[in-house]
């Protein structure tokens, strides 16, 4: 079997999303029938006191590993973790120049930063691109992408993403909206295909996310 790819979810900015980005494509990959390992990197353990938070009958669908230890010991982890499932995913604490966010990147296949489109999240964004397409000159196989997070129809959000698309790193076409369903996973510990019909939006949205980011994984084959 080839190594399932791994996936990073970045941002320099805290409450970007990660843990909930990175919990919800767990799911919608899982969903896929997809096997799915989850690395929480980030000493506040959201994504592990998220599936925690499941019940015994119900459990989160991925495999979950909390990994505090030195970052050199980080990669033949991920390496193990990626050849026996169809894809890893890696939330990071709220820092790009954290060692373990650092060490993930570098084995990273597509890194996914999701920004909420406000001014401020945009300029924190400028600086993470420009450490990301630094890191993708010594390594030009590292992808990635921006996901606009909590999206609300205003015209300010409509403004500041099509602003995104100036940037140098892609937007991915699969925009998440704000919606409580995002936060209630959470609390049970689940997604948002834990939620029934009153979720259904939330669930397209997770599974349109799913599709555009085995899209940008090409070859890579989710
Ligand atoms: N699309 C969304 N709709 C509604 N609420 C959201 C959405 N995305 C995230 N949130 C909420 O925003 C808060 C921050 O999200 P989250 O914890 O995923 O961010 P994070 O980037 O992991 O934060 P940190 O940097 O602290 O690790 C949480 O309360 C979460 O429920
Ligand atoms: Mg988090």
């Amino acid at each position: 079997m080839a190594r399932g790819p791994i996936i990073t979810l970045v941002s320099q900015k805290g409450g970007a999303g990660k843990s909930t980005i990175t919990m919800q494509l767990a799911a919608g990959l899982a969903r896929r029938g997809r096997k799915i390992e989850v690395v929480d990197l980030d000493a506040q353990a959201s994504a592990t006191r998220w599936a925690e938070a499941a019940s015994e009958a119900n459990p989160f669908p991925a495999r979950m590993h909390r990994f505090t230890g030195e970052p050199i010991e980080l990669p033949a982890k991920l390496t193990k973790w990626s050849n026996r499932a169809d894809a890893v995913l890696v939330d990071c604490p709220p820092a790009l120049d954290h060692p373990r966010t650092l060490a993930a990147l570098n084995h990273t296949d597509l890194a996914i930063i999701p920004v909420v489109p406000s001014p401020t999240d945009l300029w924190s964004t400028r600086a993470i691109e420009r450490i990301i397409v630094d890191l993708q000159k010594h390594r030009p196989q590292l992808k990635a992408v921006l996901l606009p997070n909590r999206v609300s129809r205003t015209a300010l959000a409509a403004d500041v993403i099509e602003v995104m698309h100036d940037f140098e790193l892609p937007v991915l076409a699969a925009a998440i909206a704000q919606r409580n369903a995002y936060a209630q996973s959470a609390a049970i510990g689940g997604s948002v295909f834990d939620l029934g019909s009153a979720a259904k939006p939330a669930q397209l949205e997770i599974l349109r996310l799913v599709s555009a980011v085995a899209k940008r994984l090409g070859e890579l084959e989710l």
